[in-house]
């Protein structure tokens, strides 16, 4: 297949290297490690045919018409457990971070730049977590996977592909991104996959280089939720309190993309207080926030770039609906909006050159395809 082109390895380390400093990510570094894979934005560059790629490194290419065929089978996302990291990022096999969602008037005015300052306490993103937390869910919760097929003796998990829901995020949205690359990093042990992001260097830098702005503006979807979220079922959201950003209630599930099997975890904001809402992962909300739209043309940027991002983080865990707050430029949130994840395909088919739920999918089954076949080697260490 197109995808796993030949492609000379020796002149694509030398574009790698060239391609990093213009923070892109592009081919496979070395096929023997099999360890840090990163997409290969230049073969969708370079525009070279099959037969000028020398053989011996196998690639994927991330050109979007090469993914548009019928929608992959992803089934129903099943919720097999949950967790919890409290303030000091500290985990608990249960749901006690869980809120509830409570809907705001249309035009609530919330003041997002409240508590910036004395009320925040951040979480400090220089620490690697790695895996660290869904292995700790697994380790306890071992009972809950295994099938009827595996014994006790036979230690291996019934999945495939063990990460987390953000690092699929940012495989479906590949093929349409040109700016961010990533890096991520494989292992195999006892048959299963198991994927971890590696901060690039361009990442890193853009991460020491925050603008105090930009530092602000972070606070402000937190902000947000604190808004928009109770404790309990019958309580309401007390905007008086500390934002901590080290607290988190997570999901676990488990699903199928074609032939990949895989169990994944995501942070949720919060979830439909009715008790008789459907179970979860139906009941959960998505909650963001976005420049206020003015003109037609920000709402088709909206459409075109944001609601991307927004219907992959969700979708993939079958998070149902994202509900949006528009702020203005003083972190005034001035409207309101509920995007239904399944209805989004819809609302973008009238803009030009426009994103496919269809490409993003079966990019990422092509992925995992490549993955399998690259990292053969289950080795413990
Ligand atoms: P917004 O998405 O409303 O901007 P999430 O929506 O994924 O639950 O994330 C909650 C908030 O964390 C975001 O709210 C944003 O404030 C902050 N955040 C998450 N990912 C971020 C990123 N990559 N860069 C900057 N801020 C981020
Ligand atoms: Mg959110």
């Amino acid at each position: 297949m197109d995808q796993h082109r030949p492609h000379n390895p020796n002149s694509s380390y030398r574009r790698h290297r060239s391609e990093d400093k213009r923070e892109r990510g592009d081919g496979w570094r070395n096929p023997n490690e099999n360890k840090h894979l990163k997409p290969n934005h230049h073969q969708h560059q370079s525009g070279a045919t099959p037969e000028q790629k020398p053989l011996s490194c196998p690639s994927l290419s991330t050109r979007r018409e090469l993914y548009e065929r019928d929608f992959p089978l992803y089934k129903q996302p099943v919720e097999v457990g949950c967790f919890s990291l409290d303030a000091e990022r500290r985990f608990f096999n249960d749901s006690r971070q869980m809120r509830y969602f409570v809907e705001p008037d249309r035009n609530p005015n919330f003041d997002l730049r409240d508590g910036y300052k004395g009320r925040y306490v951040k979480r400090d993103d220089s620490v690697r977590e790695k895996l660290d937390h869904i292995l700790r869910w697994i380790v306890a919760n071992r009972s809950k996977l295994d099938s009827s097929a595996t014994t006790a003796s036979s230690r291996a998990l019934d999945v495939d592909f063990v990460t987390w829901r953000g690092h699929l995020t940012k495989l479906l949205t590949t093929p349409y991104e040109t700016r961010e690359g990533w890096l991520l990093a494989v292992t195999r042990f006892s048959g299963t996959l198991y994927i971890s992001e590696v901060e690039t260097e361009a990442a890193q830098r853009e991460r020491d280089n925050r603008t105090e702005r930009h530092e602000e503006m972070m606070y402000w979807g937190y902000k947000f939720e604190q808004y928009t979220c109770a404790d309990n079922p019958d309580s309401l959201p007390d905007p008086s309190g500390v934002v901590n950003t080290n607290e988190a209630f997570c999901t676990v599930v488990q699903t199928r993309l074609a032939d990949h099997r895989l169990l994944f975890s995501g942070e949720v904001d919060c979830r439909d207080k009715d008790p008789d809402a459907p179970a979860p992962p139906a009941c959960y909300v998505e909650l963001k926030t976005s420049a206020e739209i003015c003109t037609p043309k920000q709402r088709s940027n909206l459409h075109r770039f944001k609601l991307l991002k927004w219907w992959a983080q969700s979708f993939l865990p079958g998070v149902p609906r994202v509900v949006a707050g528009f702020r203005d430029h003083e972190g005034v949130v001035v409207s309101m909006e509920t995007f239904h994840i399944s209805k989004i395909s819809h609302l973008i088919k009238n803009e030009y050159n426009c994103w496919k739920p269809t490409v993003c999918m079966n990019f990422c089954s092509d992925f995992m395809s490549f993955v399998k076949h690259m990292a053969t080697e289950d080795n413990p260490r």
